[in-house]
């Protein structure tokens, strides 16, 4: 039976006012390579995706444009039931304002002060709602990118993450590292963002057919 995979995608935004917000800098590229490649091994897709790229609905393609970070978490408790694997590729902005002002706010003041509250974390949340779903994330850092990306496989309980460096944002290509609940680690070379989408589809397919064990390299 084909495997359905859920995808968060993109970045959210948060709104200040009518027409500002604060985001981040995620084109949506890697969530779309995600979606195109799992397409072609036969899965069914469910991308739940912020401002970014289009991607195609189809038969097999179900697309959910969202806006902000609660109405990513929303459509994903939505559709989290029918999932095998979760990917969360999706840039989350970590906080959103404390108030939205109804009317645009009026430059009178040399400063502004903007109270921000955190927002849910998406992914933490599937791990623990999960049935047997496989749950893949992504970290990217400027330093430290390994022992963040080890720390944050542990802390949201994922069973695999895709440590990218920083020069990842807005290239077509990127060099990352995939890190295994197990402490398996796989270094890919640098390669389009198409070929490591097929790279982490093909690990999840493998994963998720494993019943999840895996054998430790290092
Ligand atoms: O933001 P952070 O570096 O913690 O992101 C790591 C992983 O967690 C990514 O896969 C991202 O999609 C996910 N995430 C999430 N909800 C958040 C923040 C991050 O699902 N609020």
């Amino acid at each position: 039976m084909a495997l359905t995979i859920l995808i968060t995608s993109g970045p959210t935004r948060e709104y200040i006012d009518p027409v500002r917000f604060i985001s981040n800098a995620s084109s949506g590229k890697m969530g779309k390579a995600i979606a195109e490649y799992a397409l072609e091994k036969d899965c069914n897709v469910i991308v739940i995706k912020g401002p970014s790229v289009p991607i195609e609905t189809s038969d097999k393609c179900k697309v959910i444009d969202v806006i902000s970070t609660e109405e990513m978490l929303a459509a994903v408790k939505r559709n989290l039931k029918y999932a095998d694997v979760f990917i969360g590729a999706a840039a989350v902005s970590d906080y959103r304002p404390v108030k939205v002002s109804k009317i645009k706010i009026k430059k009178d003041s040399d400063i502004l002060n903007l109270q921000l509250i955190k927002n849910p974390d998406i992914i933490k949340y599937v791990a623990e709602h999960k049935k047997n779903q496989i749950v893949i994330g992504f970290a990217l850092e400027s330093n430290n990118l390994l022992s963040y990306a080890k720390k944050k496989l542990k802390e949201k309980n994922l069973d695999m993450i895709v440590a990218n460096d920083v020069s990842t944002i807005g290239s077509n290509k990127s060099m990352p590292c995939l890190l295994f609940k197990c402490g398996k680690t796989k270094k890919i070379k640098l390669s389009s963002k198409e070929n490591i989408a097929k790279e982490i589809i093909n690990e999840a397919i493998r994963i998720f057919k494993n019943n999840n064990t895996c054998k430790k390299n290092n």
